[in-house]
């Protein structure tokens, strides 16, 4: 599999606190990777690391497939906490400064605005701007060298819902284009709807590394069947239906299947096991966040 962005128990250190503690990530190219955690949960750090604005204290970094991290970090672009811009210019003329640093033919500069949403605030200075504007202003800088990879801190943090909607709707369509994107966010609601994975931390640590796909899989209704022998009752269901997938813990079976729960009941009868309780039960996305993200 070829990463995009892979690191390799990778720790920052201030002082006694360890903000980033041995993450092993890994954003594979084309995604939509939502970095949730609380705040002090090391997510803004952890962009700090990848994008080279402070060095880990340990561990390895490959970024597009290479460790020769100086040319990868040229394809990035990045928005790390609020942006900074010139105040008393025009969204044009902030990007035209921002372009010094990656020529860029003004064509390309109006198009990367009009892609953003920013395209006709005309003389309109940067310092009047929404917040959403100015997010939608550094993402537009964030754009400019053409980078495969974005790496944006909290993009929606603070805004309205039309304000988080506009900037969803950005990243859809650059993903679209082929760009893959790093996203931290504090709350599930903001990256829910587009993320095709995530990586969840809590407390410097990389908890869990969820495609969406499995996500939802997981949150998918189940069945909690508890029994008197675990082991018996498992091995019936694999005779009945080999690919049946289920958990069984303790004394509980939890099945995550259409499958008719009489029929599961009468299999479980069949076999000897004795059924104390079955209940339907989904796996709410909010809970399976809220009970990873800790303290
Ligand atoms: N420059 C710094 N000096 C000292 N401590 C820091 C510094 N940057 C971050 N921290 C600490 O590291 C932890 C993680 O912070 P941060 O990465 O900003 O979390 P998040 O972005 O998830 O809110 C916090 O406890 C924070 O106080
Ligand atoms: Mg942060």
């Amino acid at each position: 599999m070829e990463y995009i962005i892979e690191t390799h128990a990778l720790v920052k250190r201030y002082g006694d606190k360890q903000a980033v503690n041995r993450v092993s990530m890994h954003v594979k190219k084309g995604d939509i990777y939502g970095l949730i955690g609380k705040n002090g949960a090391g997510k803004t750090s952890l962009m700090k690391l990848l994008l080279g604005l402070t060095s880990p204290n340990e561990g390895q970094i490959t970024l597009l497939g290479r460790r020769e991290l100086d040319r990868s970090r040229r394809k990035i672009g990045s928005l790390i906490e609020t942006p900074a811009f010139y105040k008393n210019e025009t969204a044009l003329e902030n990007l035209k400064r921002f372009a010094l640093l990656t020529p860029t033919p003004e064509e390309e500069i109006r198009s990367i605005l009009r892609l953003v949403g920013l395209g006709d605030t005309g003389r309109k200075k940067a310092g009047a701007f929404s917040l959403g504007m100015k997010q939608r202003l550094g993402i537009a800088i964030a754009l400019l060298g053409n980078p495969e990879l974005l790496i944006l801190d909290e993009p929606i943090n603070g805004l309205d819902p039309s304000g988080i909607k506009e900037i969803r709707d950005i990243i859809l369509e650059l993903n679209g284009k082929g760009v893959t994107f790093l996203i931290s966010s504090h709350l599930l609601d903001e990256l829910g709807k587009i993320a095709t994975g995530y990586g969840i931390v809590a407390d410097g640590v990389l908890v869990e590394e969820i495609t969406a796909k499995e996500l939802a899989e997981k949150c998918r209704t189940s069945w909690k069947i508890v029994v008197d022998n675990t082991a018996k009752a498992a091995a019936a269901l694999r005779a009945w239906q080999e690919d049946l997938k289920f958990d069984a813990a303790g004394n509980e079976l939890h099945i995550f299947s259409e499958t008719d729960s009489s029929e599961v009941n009468l299999v479980l009868f069949r076999a000897g096991v004795r059924i104390y309780e079955t209940r339907s039960e989904s796996i709410d996305l909010e809970d399976f966040f809220i009970e990873r993200l800790g303290r």
